[in-house]
């Protein structure tokens, strides 16, 4: 039986109440003898730095490192937005992805079948929808110097640098060029190649990477301001989509939105893979901590539960673990619903009894398979 460990790190406001609920899941799995885990906790964001006075404690950073995969809740709330810059919950998760190497994020928004009607958009556009944004995750305008605001010649001076060596495009363009040869075969490339030299270097070396290793993939290239009205005129026209670390944290924003729920949406963050076979991976609902509606037991918890089953498939090589999880999912949701996908004819239930809810379909499903 495979042994993992795994860290959780519940963050702020939901953040505590999902990563609960998802850890349900992950000790019914060992009651089945699926898995032997071992779990460990730790701090990030605002409640780390009340804690220890940083976001990103040192500590933390040596719990990563021993984990096999990481589970993240959400970082954030009102209570620090007056806090510097560099002390903020958001710095929090900028470290620990920069720290691990983190440079693949994975963002898939599927439109689940009983949710069709909470998009924005009309159901024909969005049904069936099932979308992957591969966005890179540790380089970019996001970490490029020079940085900061000075003053100059008697002004305020803002800058931030965008900046990609191609290693870092190569590396991302194979991960979506493999996860795209998985799928339906299609990857679209996303950046401003008509006004920015950097990304018009992305668009050469993912040509270049593809010509050489994948040419049995469909690729194409979109300016993201095109691409921003292509997901929401036809999002459908996707299979996985691949960019930078700005435009992907906008376009996935969009995609997350079309899907009409983003309490219901996973990531997984990446390393690249050692030579011994460890990655590092940190999994995320793709939501925020919700301080609004924190310790009141209304938060969905869906989003990180799907999170855990995206950890059993890159993680853990268990596929099989894995669509039991979203199969209970996509049960659940004929009947019971959280406040935020809440709709005609279903329960509402809080966070905890919407985790019960998918426990007792994992059960379900296991009798009919002993069956
Ligand atoms: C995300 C978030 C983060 C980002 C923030 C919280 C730093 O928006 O994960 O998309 O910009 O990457
Ligand atoms: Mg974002």
């Amino acid at each position: 039986m495979s042994k993992k460990h795994i860290l959780l790190l519940p963050g702020d406001g939901i953040g505590h109440e999902v990563v609960r609920e998802a850890v349900k899941v992950l000790h019914w799995f060992v009651a089945h003898g699926t898995f032997d885990l071992t779990f460990d906790e730790g701090l990030i964001g605002g409640s780390a730095y009340d804690a220890v006075g940083t976001p990103f404690p040192a500590e933390t950073l040596r719990q990563a490192h021993a984990a096999d995969a990481i589970l993240l809740g959400a970082v954030g709330g009102p209570q620090w937005e007056g806090l510097d810059y560099s002390v903020r919950p958001e710095r929090g998760l900028l470290a620990i992805r920069k720290e691990l190497g983190l440079f693949a994020n994975l963002r898939p928004a599927l439109c689940f079948e009983a949710l069709v009607d909470a998009s924005s958009l009309k159901p024909e556009y969005v049904s069936g929808l099932d979308l992957m944004i591969v966005r890179e995750l540790t380089g970019d305008v996001y970490f490029g110097t020079p940085r900061g605001v000075q003053m100059e010649d008697g002004e305020l001076v803002g800058r931030n640098t965008m900046i990609y060596r191609a290693s870092e495009v190569d590396r991302i363009a194979r991960v979506a060029l493999n996860l795209a040869r998985g799928r339906l075969g299609r990857l679209c490339s996303v950046d401003k190649a008509n006004v920015l030299e950097t990304t018009e270097m992305w668009r050469n070396r993912v040509c270049a990477i593809h010509a050489e290793e994948y040419a049995d993939v469909a690729l194409s290239h979109m300016y993201v301001d095109n691409a921003a009205m292509q997901l929401v005129r036809n999002p459908k026209q996707f299979d996985v989509m691949v960019t930078g670390n700005l435009f992907g944290d906008i376009l996935s924003d969009c995609a997350a939105m079309l899907t009409g729920s983003l309490g219901m949406l996973p990531s997984a963050s990446l390393g690249e893979r050692q030579e011994n076979g460890k990655q590092a991976a940190l999994y995320e609902p793709v939501h925020g901590s919700a301080p609004d509606i924190a310790g009141q037991d209304k938060a969905n918890p869906l989003a990180t539960i799907l999170s855990v089953a995206m950890m059993l498939r890159l993680s853990f090589d268990a596929p099989h673990a894995a669509s039991m999880i979203e199969k209970a999912v996509n049960h659940v949701l004929n009947e019971v619903r959280t406040a935020d996908i809440m709709g005609a004819g279903k329960k509402l239930v809080g966070t905890s009894e919407m985790g019960d809810h998918v426990i007792a379909c994992l059960d379900k499903l296991k009798l009919a398979q002993a069956a």
